[in-house]
């Protein structure tokens, strides 16, 4: 894909190229490398991205990667799915990711907007900005694809750090005048607002010794349990044998007609 001057010049600047999975066989599986990594295990197993590798057939634009130019290393992915969404984009659906999975996936009436699903970077990689480069790739291929609503289920990255504040008070706290969460905060520096919280944008459930293979963790009694990772606590169920881990994220709108980004 032929990108914008400015940010093929960033790319260029950091030596890294664009590749889309449209592009080669087999990224799905070449990119764990970078998605393995960023998450806690857990994360793997919610049971609506069982649908990867479909999103990836149905809608490989929108799968992306960065590699180094001259070693070839993976160093970040991108995915997003377009979708169709009827009504005021305040009313987004509670359920955030997993119904953005869902809906693009149901592919039902042509898409009127996309969501974000994930962003990945190493870890050697974070901290110099190329997470703004990242979220910009994305807004290109949704505007190659006529769509210029981007919507994110976003996953604050350092509400792990307090798991037993509501998102809707975390949200609420800032760090000189802009959000206090740096991955809010990026979004925010980029033009995008907070539509609401979306309190059940993924559900993970399993058995207790599922939870301990994932966690590293021992439970032994029922209760809710902080776990390395998590946004909330993991209730454990000793009764039923099972673990339940319910993420809230936030809904945030980029809207590409309204305002430079
Ligand atoms: C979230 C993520 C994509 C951010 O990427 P990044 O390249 O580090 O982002 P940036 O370099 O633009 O940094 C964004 C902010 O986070 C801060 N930051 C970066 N790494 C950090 C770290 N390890 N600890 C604390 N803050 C950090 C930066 O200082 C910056 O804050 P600022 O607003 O004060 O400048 C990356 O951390 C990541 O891949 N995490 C794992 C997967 C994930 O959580 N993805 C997001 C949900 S989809």
């Amino acid at each position: 894909m032929k990108l914008p001057p400015q940010l093929q010049a960033d790319l260029d600047s950091r030596k890294l190229k664009l590749i889309q999975a449209c592009d080669m066989d087999g990224f799905v599986d070449t990119a764990d490398v970078v998605t393995v990594p960023s998450w806690p295990e857990f994360m793997h197993h919610d049971p609506v991205a069982n649908n990867w590798y479909t999103m990836h057939e149905m809608y490989p634009e929108f799968q992306f990667a960065l590699i180094e130019t001259e070693s070839e290393k993976w160093i970040a992915v991108g995915n997003s799915i377009p979708l169709h969404f009827d009504g005021a984009l305040e009313d987004l659906p509670y359920t955030g990711w997993d119904w953005a999975m869902l809906t693009g996936i149901k592919a039902d009436k042509p898409a009127n907007l996309f969501s974000a699903l994930a962003i990945q970077i190493l870890p050697d990689y974070r901290g110099g900005g190329l997470s703004t480069i990242m979220i910009k790739v994305m807004q290109e291929i949704g505007l190659s694809h006529g769509l210029s609503k981007l919507i994110a289920p976003v996953r604050p990255n350092k509400k792990s750090d307090y798991p037993l504040i509501p998102m809707e008070s975390y949200i609420e706290w800032s760090r000189d005048g802009l959000p206090f969460d740096p991955w809010l905060r990026v979004h925010h520096r980029m033009g995008a607002r907070i539509l609401k919280v979306c309190p059940e944008a993924m559900r993970i459930h399993g058995t207790i010794k599922s939870w301990e293979e994932w966690t590293g963790l021992s439970f032994q009694s029922s209760g809710d349990y902080i776990v390395p990772g998590a946004l909330s606590p993991v209730k454990i169920d000793f009764e039923n044998d099972r673990g339940v881990y319910i993420e809230a994220n936030v809904w945030m709108l980029h809207d590409y007609n309204k305002k430079a980004n």
